[in-house]
Protein backbone atom coordinates (compact mmCIF):
# COMPACT_ATOMS: atom_id res chain seq x y z
CA UNK A 1 0.00 0.00 0.00
CA UNK A 2 0.93 3.48 -0.78
CA UNK A 3 1.02 6.15 1.94
CA UNK A 4 1.03 8.89 -0.13
CA UNK A 5 1.32 11.52 2.96
CA UNK A 6 0.68 11.18 7.41
CA UNK A 7 -3.31 11.88 6.60
CA UNK A 8 -3.08 8.35 4.74
CA UNK A 9 -1.27 6.95 7.50
CA UNK A 10 -3.53 8.19 10.09
CA UNK A 11 -6.32 6.50 7.82
CA UNK A 12 -4.46 2.76 8.07
CA UNK A 13 -4.21 3.65 12.15
CA UNK A 14 -7.72 4.64 12.56
CA UNK A 15 -8.92 1.44 10.29
CA UNK A 16 -7.01 -0.65 12.77
CA UNK A 17 -7.61 1.01 15.67
CA UNK A 18 -11.24 -0.10 14.71
CA UNK A 19 -10.93 -3.57 14.74
CA UNK A 20 -8.06 -4.23 17.64
CA UNK A 21 -8.72 -6.54 20.47
CA UNK A 22 -7.24 -8.12 23.11
CA UNK A 23 -4.40 -10.38 21.99
CA UNK A 24 -3.80 -8.50 18.95
CA UNK A 25 -0.24 -7.68 18.40
CA UNK A 26 0.57 -4.80 15.87
CA UNK A 27 4.17 -5.03 14.74
CA UNK A 28 6.08 -1.98 13.19
CA UNK A 29 9.12 -2.18 11.14
CA UNK A 30 11.12 0.15 9.43
CA UNK A 31 14.00 2.34 9.58
CA UNK A 32 14.58 5.41 11.91
CA UNK A 33 12.18 8.04 11.06
CA UNK A 34 9.87 5.51 9.04
CA UNK A 35 6.37 6.53 10.69
CA UNK A 36 6.23 3.59 13.19
CA UNK A 37 5.44 6.13 16.09
CA UNK A 38 3.38 8.21 13.76
CA UNK A 39 1.26 5.05 12.63
CA UNK A 40 0.96 3.97 16.26
CA UNK A 41 -0.31 7.47 17.39
CA UNK A 42 -3.10 7.26 15.18
CA UNK A 43 -4.43 3.80 16.07
CA UNK A 44 -4.13 5.59 19.68
CA UNK A 45 -5.87 8.20 19.39
CA UNK A 46 -8.20 6.88 17.09
CA UNK A 47 -8.95 4.46 19.86
CA UNK A 48 -10.39 7.69 21.24
CA UNK A 49 -7.45 8.88 23.50
CA UNK A 50 -7.11 12.77 23.77
CA UNK A 51 -3.79 13.60 25.67
CA UNK A 52 -0.66 13.66 24.96
CA UNK A 53 0.46 10.38 22.84
CA UNK A 54 4.60 10.40 23.38
CA UNK A 55 7.03 8.67 21.51
CA UNK A 56 8.00 5.77 23.77
CA UNK A 57 11.76 6.03 22.82
CA UNK A 58 13.02 6.24 26.38
CA UNK A 59 10.59 5.18 28.96
CA UNK A 60 10.08 1.86 26.27
CA UNK A 61 6.60 1.77 27.34
CA UNK A 62 3.15 3.96 27.25
CA UNK A 63 0.27 2.69 28.52
CA UNK A 64 -3.51 3.86 27.31
CA UNK A 65 -6.44 2.83 28.96
CA UNK A 66 -9.54 3.21 26.23
CA UNK A 67 -13.42 3.31 26.90
CA UNK A 68 -12.95 -1.03 26.30
CA UNK A 69 -9.21 -1.45 25.48
CA UNK A 70 -5.63 -1.49 27.16
CA UNK A 71 -3.21 -0.65 24.45
CA UNK A 72 0.75 -0.75 25.28
CA UNK A 73 2.49 1.14 23.26
CA UNK A 74 6.24 -0.46 23.20
CA UNK A 75 9.61 1.08 21.62
CA UNK A 76 11.82 -2.16 21.34
CA UNK A 77 15.49 -0.33 20.00
CA UNK A 78 16.71 -0.18 23.34
CA UNK A 79 15.96 -3.74 24.42
CA UNK A 80 19.03 -5.79 24.18
CA UNK A 81 18.83 -8.75 26.49
CA UNK A 82 15.82 -11.51 26.56
CA UNK A 83 15.17 -10.80 30.01
CA UNK A 84 14.50 -6.90 30.04
CA UNK A 85 11.47 -8.48 27.48
CA UNK A 86 10.47 -10.26 30.22
CA UNK A 87 10.49 -7.09 32.82
CA UNK A 88 8.93 -5.12 30.64
CA UNK A 89 5.99 -7.39 30.64
CA UNK A 90 5.27 -8.15 27.14
CA UNK A 91 3.61 -11.36 27.86
CA UNK A 92 0.96 -9.94 30.12
CA UNK A 93 0.43 -7.09 27.93
CA UNK A 94 -0.79 -9.48 25.11
CA UNK A 95 -3.04 -10.74 28.18
CA UNK A 96 -5.05 -7.96 29.15
CA UNK A 97 -4.87 -5.77 26.11
CA UNK A 98 -3.79 -4.86 22.22
CA UNK A 99 0.18 -4.06 22.03
CA UNK A 100 1.52 -1.85 19.07
CA UNK A 101 5.60 -2.71 18.77
CA UNK A 102 8.24 -0.55 17.38
CA UNK A 103 11.55 -2.51 16.43
CA UNK A 104 9.70 -5.98 16.47
CA UNK A 105 12.59 -7.77 15.49
CA UNK A 106 13.92 -7.01 18.96
CA UNK A 107 11.07 -9.93 20.45
CA UNK A 108 10.87 -12.59 16.86
CA UNK A 109 9.98 -15.13 19.67
CA UNK A 110 6.98 -13.24 21.26
CA UNK A 111 4.63 -12.44 18.94
CA UNK A 112 1.29 -14.12 17.93
CA UNK A 113 0.58 -16.16 15.23
CA UNK A 114 -1.92 -13.76 14.60
CA UNK A 115 -0.32 -10.58 14.70
CA UNK A 116 -0.49 -7.82 12.06
CA UNK A 117 3.02 -6.97 10.72
CA UNK A 118 3.73 -3.71 8.57
CA UNK A 119 7.04 -2.35 7.66
CA UNK A 120 7.19 1.01 6.37
CA UNK A 121 10.05 2.43 3.70
CA UNK A 122 9.77 5.93 3.23
CA UNK A 123 10.16 6.53 -0.10
CA UNK A 124 10.24 10.56 -0.07
CA UNK A 125 9.64 13.50 1.91
CA UNK A 126 5.99 12.40 2.83
CA UNK A 127 5.78 9.17 1.06
CA UNK A 128 5.87 5.60 2.65
CA UNK A 129 5.09 1.66 1.28
CA UNK A 130 3.18 -0.07 3.87
CA UNK A 131 4.51 -3.35 3.41
CA UNK A 132 1.84 -5.12 5.07
CA UNK A 133 1.19 -8.96 6.54
CA UNK A 134 -1.12 -10.57 8.29
CA UNK A 135 -4.19 -13.14 8.41
CA UNK A 136 -7.75 -13.17 6.91
CA UNK A 137 -9.29 -10.91 9.82
CA UNK A 138 -6.44 -8.20 9.06
CA UNK A 139 -6.74 -8.39 5.20
CA UNK A 140 -10.69 -7.34 5.48
CA UNK A 141 -9.43 -4.71 8.34
CA UNK A 142 -7.27 -2.89 5.65
CA UNK A 143 -8.84 -3.83 2.15
CA UNK A 144 -10.23 -0.97 0.45
CA UNK A 145 -8.25 1.78 1.69
N1 LIG B 1 3.19 9.46 5.26
C1 LIG B 1 3.80 9.60 6.46
N2 LIG B 1 3.57 8.70 7.43
C2 LIG B 1 4.20 8.81 8.64
N3 LIG B 1 5.07 9.79 8.95
C3 LIG B 1 5.33 10.71 8.02
C4 LIG B 1 4.70 10.66 6.74
N4 LIG B 1 5.14 11.71 6.01
C5 LIG B 1 6.00 12.37 6.78
N5 LIG B 1 6.13 11.80 7.99
C6 LIG B 1 7.04 12.29 9.04
O1 LIG B 1 8.04 11.30 9.24
C7 LIG B 1 8.43 11.29 10.60
C8 LIG B 1 8.23 9.91 11.17
O2 LIG B 1 8.74 9.89 12.47
P1 LIG B 1 8.42 8.75 13.50
O3 LIG B 1 8.90 9.24 14.81
O4 LIG B 1 7.02 8.32 13.38
O5 LIG B 1 9.40 7.61 12.94
P2 LIG B 1 9.75 6.22 13.61
O6 LIG B 1 9.66 5.20 12.54
O7 LIG B 1 8.93 6.00 14.83
O8 LIG B 1 11.29 6.37 14.01
P3 LIG B 1 12.12 5.73 15.24
O9 LIG B 1 12.72 4.45 14.72
O10 LIG B 1 13.15 6.78 15.52
O11 LIG B 1 11.19 5.50 16.38
C9 LIG B 1 7.59 12.33 11.32
O12 LIG B 1 8.32 13.52 11.40
C10 LIG B 1 6.39 12.48 10.40
O13 LIG B 1 5.83 13.78 10.48
MG1 LIG C 1 9.39 5.71 16.80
Amino acid sequence: MTLADEAATRALGARIAGALRVGDAVLLSGPLGAGKTALARAVIQASGITGHVPSPTFTLVQHYETADLTIRHFDLYRIEREIDLAELGLEDALEDGAVLAEWPERAADYWPETALHIELKPVGEQTRIAHIRGGEYWRRVVDGI
